[in-house]
C-alpha cells in the first residue's frame, strides 16, 4: 500500500517503511509498544477510543451469541467490548507481543490478516480497529475479511481519519505531529508514535476506500466520522 502525500495531520512520508519492509517493521513495532499501548490510547484520545469501539460493535447490529472475528485485535480492547455486548469474539493478530499483553477472555490466535486460518463464512461478523493503515496491502486483506464472514454477516472497520473542518484539521494536525510523538516518547517509544500518525498517509482517499470494500464483496457500505472527524467507522453487509 503506497502512502499518499503528507497533509496537515501526517508527518513526513519518509518516516514510513516501503511495502517490502512494512509487515516486518509494523510487527516489531507493535511487539515493542504492547506493554504501554492501552495507556497511551486512553491518554492520547481522552478516552474517546473507548466510545469509538462501542460504536463499532453497536453498528454490527448482530444478535446475542453471534460469532465475531476481531481482526488485528492487538491487546483485545474490541474483544472485550464485543463480549460486553454479549457477542462471541475470537481475536487474531500477528504481533506476539500484543497478544501477550492482551486482557480478554476471548480466544486469541496469532495469524496474518493476509491469510486467515478460517474456512469461508465462519463468522457472523468481523471488526477491525485501527489496523487498516498498518496492513502491507489493503485490498487482499479486505477480500480475506469478506471471505471469512457468512453471506448476510456484518463488517465494522474503525480507523483514524483526517477531520474535514480546516480549523479542527489544523489542531488535529498539530496534536498528531507534536503531542503524540512527544507523549509517546515519554511513556513508550518515540519512533513508533511518530509512525502511528504518519501512517494515516497509507489510508486511501475515502471514495477509494469505499470502493475497495465493495470490490471485496461487502454491500450497503456506509461511513460515519467520530471524534470531530478524527476517526471513521465503515460498516457493511457481506454480499
Ligand atoms: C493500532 S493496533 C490496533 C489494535 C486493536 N485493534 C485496537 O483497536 O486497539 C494495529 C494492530 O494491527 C496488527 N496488525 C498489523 N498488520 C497485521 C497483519 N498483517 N496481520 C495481523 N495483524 C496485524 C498489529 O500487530 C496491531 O496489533
Amino acid at each position: 500500500m503506497n502512502p499518499r502525500p503528507p497533509s496537515d495531520a501526517t508527518a513526513a512520508v519518509s518516516d514510513l517503511p516501503d511495502f517490502d519492509d512494512k509487515a516486518r517493521v509494523v510487527e516489531a513495532m507493535f511487539d515493542r509498544i504492547a506493554p504501554r499501548y492501552d495507556t497511551l490510547n486512553r491518554l492520547l484520545t481522552f478516552r474517546m477510543d473507548v466510545g469509538w469501539r462501542k460504536a463499532a460493535v453497536r453498528a454490527l447490529s448482530l444478535p446475542r451469541g453471534s460469532r465475531v472475528l476481531d481482526l488485528a485485535c492487538g491487546t483485545g480492547d474490541l474483544c472485550r467490548t464485543l463480549t460486553d455486548a454479549h457477542l462471541d469474539p475470537v481475536g487474531a493478530d500477528f504481533s506476539a507481543g500484543m497478544l501477550r499483553a492482551a486482557r480478554t477472555d476471548a480466544p486469541l490466535l496469532r495469524a496474518d490478516a493476509m491469510q486467515l486460518p478460517f474456512a469461508d463464512g465462519t463468522f457472523d461478523g468481523l471488526t477491525c480497529g485501527f489496523a487498516l493503515r498498518n496492513f502491507s496491502a489493503l485490498a487482499p486483506v479486505l477480500v480475506e475479511c469478506a471471505r471469512v464472514v457468512r453471506p448476510g454477516g456484518r463488517v465494522a472497520l474503525l480507523d483514524v481519519a483526517e477531520p474535514e473542518s480546516p480549523l479542527v484539521r489544523r489542531v488535529h494536525g498539530a496534536w498528531f505531529r507534536h503531542v503524540v510523538p512527544f507523549v509517546g516518547g515519554l511513556v513508550s517509544d518515540r519512533a513508533a508514535y511518530r509512525y502511528l500518525p504518519a501512517s494515516t498517509a497509507y489510508l486511501p482517499a475515502v471514495p477509494d476506500l469505499l470502493a475497495l470494500i465493495v470490490e471485496a464483496g461487502v454491500i450497503d457500505v456506509s461511513r460515519r466520522t467520530l471524534g470531530f472527524g478524527a476517526a471513521q467507522l465503515l460498516t457493511g453487509t457481506r454480499a
